[in-house]
């Protein structure tokens, strides 16, 4: 196994090809992988079943106060249910920004994805974990695509898992999602001042890997020059 950096982050708008890319590149490197955006995922999915409603700030607070979101073997538990396999419907697309934006929620998973550098080297992908997560990241990288070439992968994925909708629909759903993630008061999606940004929007997997690769060996090499790591 090559050496690896401490923690990679990749953040960017929804459909920008994150999970995807994070995950493999993950593996190249030999690092752990952390898709944040499961644990929003699931805690929406949780308090929406639950009937507890974004707007409802009293029930929400009392809700998380009593959750447990844990990690295991790559699956997100919800106290002992397993919601992995629930959490990536147009529903719960449509729904999580609401309850992303607010702070307490947030809080909340805090320290659950800070204690997962502590595993091994990470490549974690969100919209914050370049800028608030992990604010000293070995690498931060923002992957960016048009709005259109979002929807269409976005789309395609839906399709490809039996769910029918349109284009229109997915692309009205990725703007007004940018929109809320970008726009909330705290931790809004926005590029870390020192992370590379990459726009996948002509790229495919394997060049936007490639990049990434090469820009993680990169730094590995600039450490090595330093004598070390300096986290
Ligand atoms: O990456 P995703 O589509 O699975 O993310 C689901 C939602 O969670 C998305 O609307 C933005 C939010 N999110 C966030 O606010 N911060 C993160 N670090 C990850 C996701």
């Amino acid at each position: 196994m090559m050496p690896s950096l401490y923690v990679v982050t990749i953040d960017g708008p929804a459909g920008a090809g994150k999970s995807t890319i994070a995950r493999l590149l993950a593996r190249r490197i030999g690092a752990n992988y952390l898709d944040t955006g499961a644990l929003y995922r699931a805690l929406a999915f949780y308090l929406d079943a639950s009937g507890i409603a974004p707007a409802n700030g009293k029930n929400v607070a009392e809700a998380l106060g009593g959750l447990v979101v844990s990690l295991q073997g790559g699956r997100v538990f919800v106290d002992s249910s397993d919601v992995t396999d629930k959490i990536r419907t147009p529903h719960i697309d449509a729904i999580v920004s609401r309850y992303a934006e607010l702070p307490l929620l947030r809080a909340s998973l805090l320290e659950l994805q800070r204690s997962q550098a502590a595993e091994g080297p990470l490549v974690a992908d969100g919209r914050d974990m370049g800028t608030v997560v992990f604010p000293k990241a070995d690498l931060k990288i923002f992957l960016s695509a048009t709005a259109e070439e979002r929807a269409r992968r976005r789309w395609k994925e839906l399709a490809e898992r039996g769910e029918r909708t349109s284009f229109e629909e997915v692309l009205s759903q990725v703007i007004r999602r940018d929109g809320i993630d970008s726009s909330r008061a705290l931790a809004p999606l926005r590029q870390a001042e020192d992370a590379v940004v990459l726009d996948t929007t002509a790229l495919s997997i394997e060049e936007v890997l490639s990049r990434l690769s090469s820009l993680v060996e990169e730094r590995l090499k600039e450490r090595l020059n330093r004598g070390g790591r300096d986290v």
